[in-house]
């Protein structure tokens, strides 16, 4: 068995800015609200003739850049992703042929917001047991195109960005790789967040369009205590498969949905609130894109090292969620 390492790291937000003034205008809300209760102070949305398959193409070239590798190398593409470009073909063959890469196995995976952690765990299973030397994996939202912006439960808090890790083969005497990764799903609560209408069980009609169940619905306050519960219970999992103490790790890298949620998780382990990346003001909840984005931003700005112990905690619809420990 082999382990694999995240060998380069990149991110995207479109140029476009949505503040929680611009949502005034739209539902009735304030900035103020918005602030105290997610701690969301603006978003990014996609140029209006691009969408999710370009944000892919633009992440994924930084992260190509970082890792000092080229396309052609690549031997797998995932796109962790509930807002494709087209109900088929998944937007991963699109993104394939776009970055100019080779006739390489690409799909899409959707696990909501915890689409990300579980896309690792699918790249590393492949690399792990040789199948695989080098996966591009990316993680890429265009939210903003899924939401009813007559709703204001769901319409301040999600925003468009995409995030990309190159995961790779790690040389047998290399200290960083991706230590554990787990994930898991509990269907039975999916009616929490969904877009009921649009989907092959209720197609298209003129009374969805009327009524909007083709956007985004959501029960904030039960998803709020099973974002809590859920990723604490994932962040356990993964510290106790290495035998890891909460104070050895330099930063958690959490889905970014709620800044309240981040705070509720890391009173749970007693974890400074300062050793948590929080991009959640500037981006909003991209899903899928989230961890990366909010990855990269640490590590451009130079708080998050090579070297460090990171750990990374999802959850999301479905209702899903996750956790990865890894040396970075
Ligand atoms: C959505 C969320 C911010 C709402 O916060 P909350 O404290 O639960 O707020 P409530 O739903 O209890 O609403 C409180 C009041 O604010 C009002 N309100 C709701 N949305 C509002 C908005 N955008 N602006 C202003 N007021 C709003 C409600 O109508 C309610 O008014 P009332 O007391 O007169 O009935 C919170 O539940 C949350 O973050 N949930 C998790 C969402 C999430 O992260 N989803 C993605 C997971 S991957």
């Amino acid at each position: 068995m082999f382990r694999s390492r995240v060998a380069g790291v990149g991110s995207f937000l479109p140029e476009k800015v949505i503040t929680n003034y611009d949502l005034e205008k739209m539902v009735e809300t304030t900035h103020d609200w918005i602030v105290q209760r997610t701690g969301i102070e603006r978003r990014h949305m996609v140029d209006e003739n691009e969408g999710c398959s370009d944000m892919c193409v633009r992440a994924g070239n930084k992260a190509l850049a970082d890792a000092k590798m080229t396309v052609d190398q690549m031997d797998l593409l995932i796109v962790c992703t509930l807002t494709p470009d087209y109900k088929m073909p998944a937007v991963a063959c699109i993104v394939q042929a776009k970055l100019g890469a080779k006739n390489i196995m690409s799909f899409d995976l959707n696990a909501a917001c915890s689409g990300f952690v579980y896309g690792m765990f699918v790249a590393d299973q492949f690399i792990k047991t040789g199948v695989y030397k080098n996966v591009m994996v990316i993680g890429a939202e265009n939210l903003t195109r899924l939401l009813n912006y007559k709703d204001r439960d769901t319409c301040i808090l999600f925003g468009d960005g995409a995030g990309c890790f190159i995961m790779s083969r790690a040389q047998e005497n290399d200290p960083n790789y991706l230590m554990t990764v787990h994930a898991h799903a509990e269907g039975s609560l999916a009616e929490l967040l969904w877009a009921k209408g649009g989907g092959t069980r209720y197609p298209f009609s003129q009374e969805m369009l009327d009524t909007g169940s083709h956007f985004m619905q959501m029960k904030g306050k039960e998803i709020f205590k099973n974002a809590t519960r859920t990723m604490a219970t994932a962040c356990t999992e993964a510290l106790n498969a290495t035998n890891t103490r909460p104070e050895q790790i330099d930063w958690i890298v959490p889905h970014q949905a709620n800044l309240r949620i981040t705070e509720a998780v890391a009173n749970q382990f007693d974890f400074p609130m300062d050793k948590i990346v929080s991009t959640v003001h500037e981006t909003g909840n991209t899903s899928a894109a989230s961890i990366p984005i909010a990855f990269d931003t640490a590590y451009r700005d130079g708080r998050i090292k090579r070297g460090q112990l990171i750990l990374l905690t999802a959850f999301g619809a479905g209702l899903t969620s996750g956790s990865a420990l890894l040396r970075f």
